[in-house]
């Protein structure tokens, strides 16, 4: 499901299939004089992965897969594969076959811009592709997937991953239905850059304690006011890029503790990144228990790999793929991945309108006030939306302007404030026409 938009290295995608086919050749043999050949299974798409590589083995005998897993067995195939010391293997079950997956070297990374990967909807989710290059989704409205996890050393794509769901989230949903809150205190917001006039934030990106524990504040007091009024919408997805820090904060470490308890009822969802993927962090028991969707880039041991998913030989200590390689443990599967990624140019395409941010009545006073910015708006626009006779309707922005939800809700918010001004002046705008 990679759209025309990308397309990929021919020499890379040539050399790609060369490698996993000799893998492939070198592994079916070395399990054929083992005696076990039954299915061994190569589909030649496995090769569009642009991170990782597979074969699979169907219609095993359940004793034979279980010779497969065993870690013998693993190192035994790395050596027949010619692996380097620093290559390993995966080996999981995979619905009756057995799926043997491997990361690629880099020399043969291709990294897929994020909008060639097809569309997500509302908190369904495109985050990348499995060793078979299916699309792989994740939806934040399933009970389990209420809140999500992304583990990794550094450099292995954890703020990229961020960065895909809080694109899809923005790209896909209306401000109505979705609003984002960022936290990056540790890299001082510099990589969510993008972010910062972008429709959807709740409240500015928070660069710092203090105004981390603001954004928390304004999602806490939120959350109460959804508890006594029992509403849901819109969905408010708290981005934290660096949980460690945080955590060391209790009154940060509190709300978010309370939301990774509570936010499934109320439309309130985490998505926690860490490089220190410690017992000290991430045995909160509120997190431990609710953050149950987890992605686990590269990381340094098996036992932080347990720490990351919950889930024992994973094999994400063994990732070699580099950034955008991960472990996704869901409500319902256990898979090897590989992220797009999300460049400057598809972040320029984020609605932007400088509508008004949403801030609970509580912390009205402490908000800036909301300005709607005429220098914002093309003159034909402007000139079009004043005089019109009547108030353009939502969907005549749309058909007739060609311009998107949020935008026409700014523009319609624009108009309502200037002639109210105005009238207020005593001055009215007389149509042409
Ligand atoms: N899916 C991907 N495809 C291609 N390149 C990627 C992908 N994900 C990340 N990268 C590249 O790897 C680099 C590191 O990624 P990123 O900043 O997301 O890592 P990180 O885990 O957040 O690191 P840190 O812990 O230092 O913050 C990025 O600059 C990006 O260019
Ligand atoms: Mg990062």
């Amino acid at each position: 499901m990679i759209s025309n938009t990308f397309s990929p290295d021919r020499q890379k995608e040539e050399q790609r299939k060369i490698l996993i086919t000799n893998r492939y050749i070198s592994m079916a043999s070395y399990l054929t004089e083992r005696g076990i050949q039954a299915g061994i299974h190569y589909d030649p798409s496995f090769v569009h992965n642009f991170r990782i590589g597979a074969l699979q083995l169907n219609g095993l005998h359940p004793d034979k897969m279980e010779v497969i897993s065993k870690a013998s067995m693993r190192n035994k195939l790395e050596y027949a594969a010619q692996l380097g010391a620093n290559e390993h293997i995966r080996i999981v079950r995979d619905r009756g076959a057995v799926l043997i997956s491997f990361s690629l070297p880099q020399y043969l990374w291709e990294a897929v811009p994020i909008n060639s990967i097809g569309h997500s909807r509302l908190l369904n989710q495109t985050i990348g592709w499995t060793v078979k290059r299916k699309p792989i989704r994740v939806n934040f409205k399933k009970p389990l997937e209420t809140h999500a996890l992304i583990a990794g050393s550094t450099g292995s794509g954890k703020t990229n991953m961020m960065m895909v769901l809080a694109y899809g989230l923005c790209t896909y949903n209306e401000t109505s239905d979705v609003r984002i809150v960022i936290i990056d205190i540790e890299k001082k917001g510099q990589d969510w850059h993008k972010f910062k006039d972008a429709d959807h934030l709740l409240s500015p990106i928070a660069t710092t304690l203090e105004e981390a524990r603001t954004s928390l504040r304004i999602v806490n007091s939120e959350l109460n006011k959804r508890i006594s009024q029992n509403y849901n919408v819109p969905e408010i997805f708290v981005f934290v890029d660096e949980l460690a820090e945080i955590m060391e904060d209790t009154f940060s470490q509190n709300i978010i503790g309370r939301i990774a308890q509570m936010g499934r009822s109320y439309g309130i969802h985490l998505a926690l990144g860490t490089q220190r993927v410690v017992k000290r962090i991430l045995s909160h028991p509120n997190l431990e228990n609710n953050v149950t969707l987890r992605l686990c880039g590269k990381v340094n041991s098996a036992n932080e790999a347990f720490l990351a998913t919950k889930v024992a030989q994973t094999g994400a200590d063994k990732l070699t793929g580099g950034s955008g390689e991960f472990i996704l443990k869901t409500s319902q599967e256990l898979v090897h991945i590989a992220a797009p990624l999300v460049t400057e140019t598809d972040l320029a395409t984020l609605p932007k309108g400088q509508s008004p941010v949403i801030i609970p009545e509580s912390h009205k006073a402490k908000a800036p006030s909301v300005t709607y910015d005429a220098s914002a708006i093309e003159p034909e626009l402007l000139s079009r939306i004043l005089t019109a006779k009547q108030a353009p309707t939502r969907s005549d922005f749309i058909r007739h302007f060609r311009v998107g939800q949020s935008r026409a809700r700014y523009l319609l918010a624009y108009r309502t404030e200037f002639l109210k001004k105005l009238r207020e002046q005593g001055y009215e705008i007389t149509p042409i026409a």
